[in-house]
């Protein structure tokens, strides 16, 4: 794996600090693209300062790779943002930055580091949510970005193939707030439990290894069975 370089978007914390810590153990050399800086950078990782919804930041971004690591092999579209305002409230301006950092990104970063990532047969994965599929009142700037990502998931995947994959994780409670959770917010789970980062960073490493190579344009969802539990009131 030596030598590999890989870049994860919005890396500075959350789940794309998870990602970006183990591909750095799984032996890539990481750069973390985040609009602000992390608090400690795990080894194996740089920092790169990006605005991934800015046409500019993200070419200068794959220039530098580009000119510098002379390579990429792996592409983590994960930098995201939800803003949760009433319908009425909600302005064209929040909107549009929604989509624009968490769908918009993906094609600036997908479209900027095809080549590299054709000459590497290099590997995508993008981060929607299970709110492509599913809502709670007032996300749907949120709900239609990541829903966006998922189909511009699978025609990523059938227009970059056979040279790149590109997959999608959907992850669904994540726990990145270091906030207390309660027994019932465990237990609500099938899988017992909210997630946690790791849950996501092993399955964006398998599907950025060499071990995937017959998957691509798939979404997996991570949620610990959130999605396939009905609820009635009782
Ligand atoms: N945590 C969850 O429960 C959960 C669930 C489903 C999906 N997701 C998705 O996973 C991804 C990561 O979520 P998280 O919970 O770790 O979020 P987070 O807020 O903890 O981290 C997001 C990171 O993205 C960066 N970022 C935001 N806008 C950016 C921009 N324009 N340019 C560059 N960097 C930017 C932030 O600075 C931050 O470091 C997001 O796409 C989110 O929608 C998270």
């Amino acid at each position: 794996m030596t030598g590999r370089v890989a870049l994860v978007t919005g890396g500075a914390r959350g789940i794309g600090a998870g990602i970006a810590a183990r591909l750095a153990a799984d032996g890539f050399s990481v750069v973390i693209a985040d609009q602000t800086a992390p608090g400690e950078l795990p080894s194996g990782c740089r920092f790169r300062r990006c605005d991934v919804s800015d046409e500019g930041d993200v070419g200068e971004l794959l220039a530098d790779i580009a000119g510098g690591d002379r390579r990429l092999d792996a592409l983590v579209c994960n930098a995201g943002i939800m803003i949760r305002k009433p319908l009425a409230e909600l302005t064209f301006a929040e909107w549009s930055r929604v989509i624009a950092t968490n769908l918009t990104s993906t094609y600036l970063l997908a479209r900027a580091a095809e080549e590299l990532l054709r000459a590497s047969g290099g590997a995508v994965v993008t981060i929607a949510s299970t709110r492509a599929r599913m809502s709670e009142p007032d996300t749907e700037s949120y709900a239609a970005s990541k829903g966006g990502l998922l189909a511009l998931t699978h025609a990523l995947a059938v227009s970059l193939g056979p040279a790149i994959r590109v997959n999608c994780i959907s992850p669904g409670w994540i726990d990145v707030s270091g906030d207390a959770l309660r027994a019932e917010d465990h237990e609500q789970h099938p899988a017992g439990r909210v997630g946690r980062v790791e849950d996501v960073a092993s399955l964006a490493s398998f599907l950025l290894g060499p071990e995937s190579g017959f998957i691509t344009g798939a979404e997996f969802i991570v949620d610990g069975g959130m999605t396939r539990k009905m609820i009635y009131a009782e």
